[in-house]
This record gives C-alpha cells, structure tokens and sequence, in this order.
C-alpha cells in the first residue's frame, strides 16, 4: 500500500457524515459478532455483515479493493494466527478460536473502518490476554490523538503497552488516514518514538487499527494472496477504530 497519500482536514459537517458511516459499521460488526459460535463458517460472518450494509442502502469499501486481485468480500475475517484481511470463506470456527473480523461502510461518499477481535466460546488464557491487551491498546493509542501530539506519540504509547505485557506490534502494516476514501495520508503505524511524526491537527480523520501478535512481530501472506498471518504461526488479534480528532479531543467514529 503507498503512503505518500494526501491529508484531508474534514470539517465539522464531513466528520458528522463519517459518524454516520461509522455507526453503521458498528452494527454491522455487531450483527457478524452475534452469530459467532462453533459451527458456523468466516462467510456466515461476512453475510450477517453485508445484511446490515444492505439494509442501510450502504456498501462496503474493501468489495473489489484493488489488490493481487480484486478483494472479493465485504469484511475481512482472520482467525487466530491470521492477522488482517482474511477471506471469507468455508472454514468453521471452532471453540477458542479468535477471529478478527474488519468491516468498512461508504455513507455518503465517507468511509468508516473499524475492526474488533472476538473469542469462540471458552478462550485459552494466552488468547483471552492477547485479546484484552490488544483492545486496550486501541484505548491508549486513542489517548493520544489530540491536536498538538504527534504521530510517534500514538505509536509509542501501543507499543510501550503492548511490550510490557510481552507481546510485539506488527511492524508491516499500519494504520492510516481515512475519509473520502477508505486509505488516505497519513500512515499511523503502532510503534514510534514520542514527539516524532507528523504534528496532529483537528479535522485529521484517522483509523488506528492496533495489530498485536504473541509471538515475533514477522508476517507472512498466505498462498490466497490476501491473508497476512504471523510467519511463527502465533496467534494474533487487531482492533480499529476511525477517529477524528478535534479540539474537544479524540471522537470515536465506528462505535454505535
Ligand atoms: N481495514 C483494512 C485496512 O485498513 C481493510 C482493508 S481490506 C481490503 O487496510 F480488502 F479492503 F483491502
Ligand atoms: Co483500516
């Protein structure tokens, strides 16, 4: 993905419409999150999804993103050492299985991209520890994201988090700009040094998206072309948020 992409600055009215956008992302992943359980298969999740998007009148982004070949669903759905945009497909999840499930909205001509991590049914406790301190994580990158802080001040804040509880932060993927469309400038990955970066603005529109694995931080992709999954075959979870930042502080976007 290039990076070299433009910062939009959304004025009040345009974030309003990226909540919109976000707020039915939320439920849509809400409805995938409902039918989880032993049994039933990653493209059960992705149609629970795509019912939500449908009945809004909405789409999502990623359906036929530009790729190795055009990305052929509406969310991604990662399970356990898969990391980011897992296919949708036959596999049936099974109990303490993770899966990640990524999800994007068009409302108006503005994108919401948020992410969350769910368990199925009883968790190992390294998994339910990995899913806990990856969702905190998002919650501290967040914190940051006030005008005046810079973009090494969001990163540094998740990895000090995440190092501390002895897991790593992925290194080649990053978080980034969104707006008008799903991947804008800047990128935001989710390690940094403080004060380094780019200086935060209000009307800076940001999907933060934590990626944290229980072993080495290496990725590899998978033979579909698509899937990224740890290279060790550790498990892995991720959580996104669209933010807007704003004088008043960060707004979560992608929540209900
Ligand atoms: N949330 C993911 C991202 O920010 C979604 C991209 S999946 C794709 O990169 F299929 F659309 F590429
Ligand atoms: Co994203």
């Amino acid at each position: 993905m290039s990076w070299d992409r433009q910062i939009n600055l959304k004025t009040a009215a345009e974030i309003g419409m990226m909540r919109e956008a976000g707020r039915i992302n939320a439920k849509a992943l809400q409805a995938a999150a409902a039918i989880i359980r032993p049994g039933v298969t990653t493209a059960d999740l992705n149609a629970a999804a795509e019912e939500v998007l449908k009945k809004h009148g909405v789409y999502s982004p990623f359906k036929n993103y530009p790729g190795p070949y055009p990305y052929p669903a509406s969310i991604c759905t990662s399970v356990n050492a898969e990391l980011v945009h897992g296919i949708p497909g036959k596999r049936k999840l099974i109990e303490g299985d993770i899966v990640s499930m990524d999800c994007g909205t068009v409302y108006k001509g503005f994108v919401g991209d948020s992410a969350i991590t769910v368990g199925v049914g009883n968790l190992s406790e390294p998994a339910q520890r990995l899913l806990d301190v990856t969702r905190e994580s998002l919650r501290i990158g967040i914190e940051q994201m006030v005008p005046g802080n810079h973009i090494g001040d969001i990163g540094a804040a998740i990895q000090d988090y995440v190092e501390r509880n002895d897991m790593n932060v992925v290194r080649e993927y990053t978080g980034h700009g969104v707006g008008r469309q799903m991947h804008e400038g800047p990128a935001v990955p989710n390690y940094g040094i403080p004060g380094r970066g780019m200086e935060l603005k209000a009307g800076m529109t940001i999907a933060l998206e934590p990626m944290v694995m229980l072993g080495s931080y290496h990725t590899t992709v998978l033979p579909d072309e698509w899937t990224v999954a740890s290279r060790d075959g550790a498990l892995t979870a991720h959580f996104e948020h669209s933010v807007a930042i704003t004088e008043q502080g960060p707004v979560i976007l992608t929540e209900l």
